[in-house]
């Protein structure tokens, strides 16, 4: 697997620092609404996170635990990249929503934002079940140049620039999810 990388981009020392800080930021973000709905601390309702499968597998794993709350977590599949394609396609939604938003406070959590498609149809979505918040949060946002995407992410980890990375859940025709850096392939390996 190694042998296949050009570069890595971001070790694993700056992954676990950013999602820790992430984690706690919106843990922080989230007891704020829920406290502010009346609830004492301890009877407070309970936040959903929404990973977008299966790139955020990892990062969300990761982060979750670095939030000290009551939380339940809905996965919502997504496909986008069809093989080896290095393009979005569109997406197109693979799965239901988690049932009962209605009234909740939701995260959609991502490994990457590139042109958006993905989050936006995933935002939109779940918009219609009219919960009482909606957050975008991704470990990578892709800066593409002369493009703005249709969605941009309430929390980011970090900007990247427009590249194929791979790594800590992102891979490559299924490959290299399970590499712990966000690395940059060889272009003998694509
Ligand atoms: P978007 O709809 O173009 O924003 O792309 C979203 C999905 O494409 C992400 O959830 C990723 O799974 C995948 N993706 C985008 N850029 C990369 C990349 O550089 N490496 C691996 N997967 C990517
Ligand atoms: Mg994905």
């Amino acid at each position: 697997m190694r042998r296949d990388l050009d570069r890595i981009l971001i070790d694993r020392a700056r992954i676990a620092e950013r999602v820790r800080e992430m984690g706690v930021e919106l843990a922080r973000q989230l007891e704020g609404e829920l406290q502010a709905e009346g609830a004492s601390p301890d009877e407070a309702g309970h936040a959903v996170m929404i990973p977008v499968l299966t790139g955020s597998m990892i990062f969300v794993a990761d982060l979750v635990r670095e939030m000290p709350m009551k939380l339940s977590l809905g996965l919502v599949a997504v496909s986008s990249y069809p093989g080896k394609s290095m393009q979005s396609k569109g997406a197109s939604i693979a799965s239901e929503l988690p049932p009962d938003l209605a009234g909740k406070h939701v995260v959609i959590a991502d490994d990457i934002l590139d042109t958006g498609n993905t989050l936006a149809l995933v935002k939109r979505l779940v918009l219609e079940k009219k919960p009482a918040s909606v957050r975008v949060v991704v470990l990578l946002r892709k800066i593409l140049p002369g493009h703005t995407p249709p969605i941009e992410a309430d929390l980011v980890g970090f900007e990247i620039p427009d590249e194929f990375v791979v790594g800590y859940g992102l891979d490559y025709d299924g490959l290299y999810r399970n590499l712990p850096e966000i690395a940059v392939l060889r272009p003998e390996a694509l």
